[in-house]
């Protein structure tokens, strides 16, 4: 093991207090020895989610979900453990050590950085034309027109690219930049070896990440021109389906407000913003993804699409909630009238006149109930079936049955049919979805239920037990490795442990979370969440006793039902194997009875 790398480790460790850690990312109330919150990880309503300052761990009594401060960095930014050891070290400030980056690392970083720094400079070149120079009074102009003010102008960072065809590389190349940065980071484009400015003479629109870093770029033409705008392509720091305009912005603003409003356009948030609602974000024209919703169901967990009301921002809209939905968030829908997109619309009738949209706004469910019951003709009876079917896949996606029966019955008045036709209907395709969806479930719950509660209960208690006393798994190491545990995490939980008699409970705890997957460490996180076990000596020892009792006759029975089961099968083969695997019942029957009764 790299000495320095473990060190570095450690010191990350303990500089990223668990509570600390989590609350950058979700809000935690104490209560009692624990805080709780409602889980990042599935949806819910009323807080399940744990964590333990003492023990730094954390477990979710929903989804069961739990491990430590890096098993909850892995999660939420959904990457690998040594991704996570550098984002916490980062937090913390702490230098990553140069033995542990790899050529390819540092290359790879070298080149994102590049990136950030030749976005930054781009960024700082834009805003300068626009304040600057001649030509920029136009672009201020068309900003202000717009009702965008300079204070809104500052903080976007807005810009201006000079018509010119060299401009920008002529001024980044002075720079220091490299003609190879430019064209990667899409600032520059390459026909034929002729190297052109990919933004000459629009508005331009740096496009942030959460942090406020520049990754990419829009830009606006100030006329009648085509195309309206042009963006950045994807690159290594620039990923359409994980980025939401104005999100560094607003982030701050949606945490208080419990809830983010989503516009389609770059304009539309600009302009929410210029008047007050903070709490807005853009998809900027692409789909909303499931990382979308990932990204702001970290924050909070209401989502209101504010999607132009013309038929493709409704189209949109309906996918979206369906994608919101899913991830669990409570959505909604508003409506702009008159055809018009939030920023006509604010700049029109100001921002009370938008909050109270934001008021009303439907449930998206009822949103898309409504706007397939607009696309469809339902005057005769066919329509109506018709529509019924197109509806049913987004009463799949509630949460709950009790909330899409609310919604039969409100499709039902709608359409004016029966409300008993529509739930059988529902009932028929649910249940086809759910068998194709998942074969398998039903004898995976059979085996789960076949292990006695009591049995798990014991199981746990153990290694509780264990990593509290170390000491104590020697004195039980012969028994177990006969009869091992029901449940392979548990056993591989013990195996794990098996040899670690000499580290403290903290050690034992670190080690096992460092080398745990997410399954095992959630397990353990699990076990770590149950009741302290006395510490005077003689009752530990009973308490493991009763434990291992347990789950030693629950390993008899087992044996016993094997070579019960085998005996069957030779007897009804008539093979004479079957006198051997009586024997061994009988064997087993007496040992159970002998040493458990019966
Ligand atoms: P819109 O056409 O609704 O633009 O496209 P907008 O935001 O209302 O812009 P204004 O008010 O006319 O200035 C919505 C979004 O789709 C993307 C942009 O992100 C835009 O904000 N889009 C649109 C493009 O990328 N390219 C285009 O040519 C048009
Ligand atoms: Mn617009």
């Amino acid at each position: 093991m790299d000495q320095k790398y473990e060190d570095f480790k450690r010191q990350v460790r303990d500089s990223s207090d668990i509570v600390d850690v989590i609350s950058g990312y979700i809000t935690l109330q104490k209560k009692g020895r624990y805080y709780w919150a409602c889980c990042p990880f599935h949806g819910e309503k009323t807080p399940s989610f744990s964590v333990d300052r003492e023990r730094q761990f954390f477990y979710c009594y929903g989804c069961h979900t739990g491990g430590d401060v890096f098993s909850f960095v892995q999660k939420i930014e959904n990457c690998t453990f040594p991704e996570a050891v550098k984002t916490l070290a980062g937090r913390a400030n702490i230098p990553i050590p140069e033995t542990h980056r790899t050529a390819a690392d540092i290359r790879r970083e070298k080149k994102r950085q590049d990136m950030y720094t030749v976005n930054d400079l781009a960024c700082r070149y834009f805003a300068a034309c626009l304040h600057k120079t001649e030509h920029g009074v136009r672009a201020l102009e068309y900003f202000h027109n717009r009702g965008i003010t300079d204070e809104i102008i500052r903080q976007f960072s807005l810009g201006y690219s000079l018509p010119g065809f060299h401009s920008l590389q002529f001024n980044l190349i002075k720079k220091g930049c490299t003609m190879d940065q430019l064209k990667s980071a899409g600032l520059v484009r390459d026909k034929n070896g002729r190297c052109t400015d990919m933004f000459m003479n629009r508005v331009m629109i740096p496009i942030k990440d959460p942090r406020g870093k520049v990754i990419a770029f829009g830009g606006r033409v100030m006329d009648d021109g085509l195309p309206k705008y042009l963006n950045t392509g994807e690159t290594d720091i620039f990923l359409k389906r994980e980025t939401l305009f104005g999100l560094d912005v607003a982030i701050k603003a949606i945490r208080e407000a419990k809830e983010a409003v989503v516009v389609e356009g770059y304009m539309d948030a600009i302009s929410l913003h210029a008047v007050g609602i903070t709490r807005v974000v853009a998809s900027l024209g692409t789909a909303f993804s499931e990382q979308h919703a990932k990204l702001l169901h970290r924050i909070t967990d209401t989502v209101v699409f504010a999607y132009d009301s013309d038929d493709a921002g409704r189209r949109n809209a309906v996918r979206a909630v369906g994608i919101a939905k899913k991830e669990g968030m409570t959505v909604k829908v508003l409506n702009v009238p008159e055809g018009k997109d939030p920023d006509e619309y604010v700049r029109h009738f100001g921002r009370d006149a938008f909050e109270e949209l934001i008021k009303n706004a439907w449930d998206g469910t009822e949103f898309q109930i409504r706007y397939t019951i607009s696309k469809n003709n339902i005057t005769d009876l066919a329509g109506k079936v018709r529509c019924v079917s197109n509806i049913i896949p987004y009463l799949q996606e509630c949460k709950t049955e009790i909330e899409a029966a609310g919604y039969i019955k409100f499709l039902a008045q709608q359409l004016v049919i029966d409300e008993g036709l529509i739930m059988g209907e529902y009932r028929k395709r649910t249940a086809n979805r759910s068998m194709k969806q998942n074969p398998i479930a039903v004898p995976d719950v059979r085996v789960a239920d076949s292990v006695p509660n009591a049995v798990k209960q014991a199981e746990s208690k153990l290694l509780l037990l264990f990593f509290q006393y170390p000491g104590m798994i020697m004195d039980c190491r012969d028994i177990l490795n006969e009869v091992g545990f029901v449940s392979p995490v548990r056993q591989s939980i013990y195996e794990k442990i098996s040899n670690m008699e000499n580290e403290t409970f903290s050690g034992i705890q670190e080690r096992l979370f460092a080398e745990g997957d997410g399954e095992i460490n959630s397990e353990i996180a699990r076990i770590l969440s149950g009741e302290n076990l006395a510490s005077a000596e003689e009752e530990r020892v009973k308490i493991a006793d009763d434990c291992i009792r347990l789950m030693h006759r629950n390993f008899l029975l087992r044996e016993f039902e094997d070579h019960r089961r085998l005996a069957d099968t030779y007897a009804s083969m008539n093979d004479a194997r079957y006198v051997e695997e009586l024997k061994i019942c009988n064997e087993l029957r007496g040992k159970i009875t002998n040493l458990y009764g019966s």
